[in-house]
């Protein structure tokens, strides 16, 4: 049983890993990207909110995101562990998490965080695609699905994210470095945090998370 944080650059490869980690040890993936994505489709008055943020890359309100977590974290299949993908990504945020936890008296088990070169991730995500029903990703180059536009894990359309062109991706880059990156200071003194390069295939970046994890 984990209880795990995904922290790292947009690109680094978190939803990838993810994927890979929630399947290997049975927990729940909990992505706020996909979330959000989601509430975008759907039309939600939430995602009508989140997408003016994501469109320019910018952070979506603190305000938005804490409660849809904790929310989240309460349901039944978090109770053996989960995994955060893209949350927290502000101090605020990891605060708020902080204090959920300790009401329940639990505490985060591991925050993995996946760094990686920026131009590398931005070649990454120029060329990232998803499918729209389960958000797997796909690379036109590095990972393409088997059949194209079709995802190979539930036959749902694998589409281009509003986000991911480059002057976005430029400004995500740069909100991540002022937002989010205090956080890898954060964890460090809480002395859970564990560091991984996201350079080499998606298998052998799995493979370093495991041997930390253990198998
Ligand atoms: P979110 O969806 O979380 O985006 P992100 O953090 O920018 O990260 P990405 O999903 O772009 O990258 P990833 O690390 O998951 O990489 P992936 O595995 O796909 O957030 C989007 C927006 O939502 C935010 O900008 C914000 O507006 C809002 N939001 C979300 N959470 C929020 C929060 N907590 N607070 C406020 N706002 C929030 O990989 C990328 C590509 O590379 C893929 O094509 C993949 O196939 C390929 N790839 C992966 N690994 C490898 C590898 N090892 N080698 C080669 N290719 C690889
Ligand atoms: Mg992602």
């Amino acid at each position: 049983m984990f209880r795990l944080v995904l922290l790292g650059p947009p690109g680094a490869g978190k939803g990838t890993q993810a994927v890979k980690i929630a399947e290997k040890y049975q927990i729940p993936h909990i992505s706020t990207g996909d979330i959000f994505r989601k509430n975008v489709k759907e039309g939600t008055p939430l995602g009508k909110k989140a997408k003016e943020y994501m469109d320019k890359g910018e952070l979506v309100p603190d305000k938005l995101v804490v409660e849809l977590v904790t929310d989240r974290l309460d349901a039944a299949d978090c109770k053996n562990g989960f995994l955060l993908d893209g949350f927290p990504r502000t101090v605020f945020q990891a605060e708020k998490l902080d204090q959920y936890l300790e009401v329940k008296g639990i505490a985060l088990d591991k925050v993995i965080d996946i760094s990686g070169d920026e131009e590398v991730l931005l070649e990454r995500m120029i060329g990232r695609r998803v499918c729209r029903a389960c958000g797997a990703p796909y690379h036109i180059k590095n990972m393409p699905p088997k059949e194209e536009g079709i995802c190979d894990i539930c036959g749902g359309e694998v589409y281009q994210r509003a986000d991911d062109t480059e002057e976005t991706v430029r400004n995500r880059f740069q909100v991540y470095q002022k937002q989010t990156m205090p956080l890898i200071a954060y964890y460090e003194k809480l002395a859970n945090i564990i560091h991984i390069q996201s350079a080499g295939s998606p298998d052998t970046v799995f493979a370093s998370i495991i041997s930390v994890l253990g198998v």
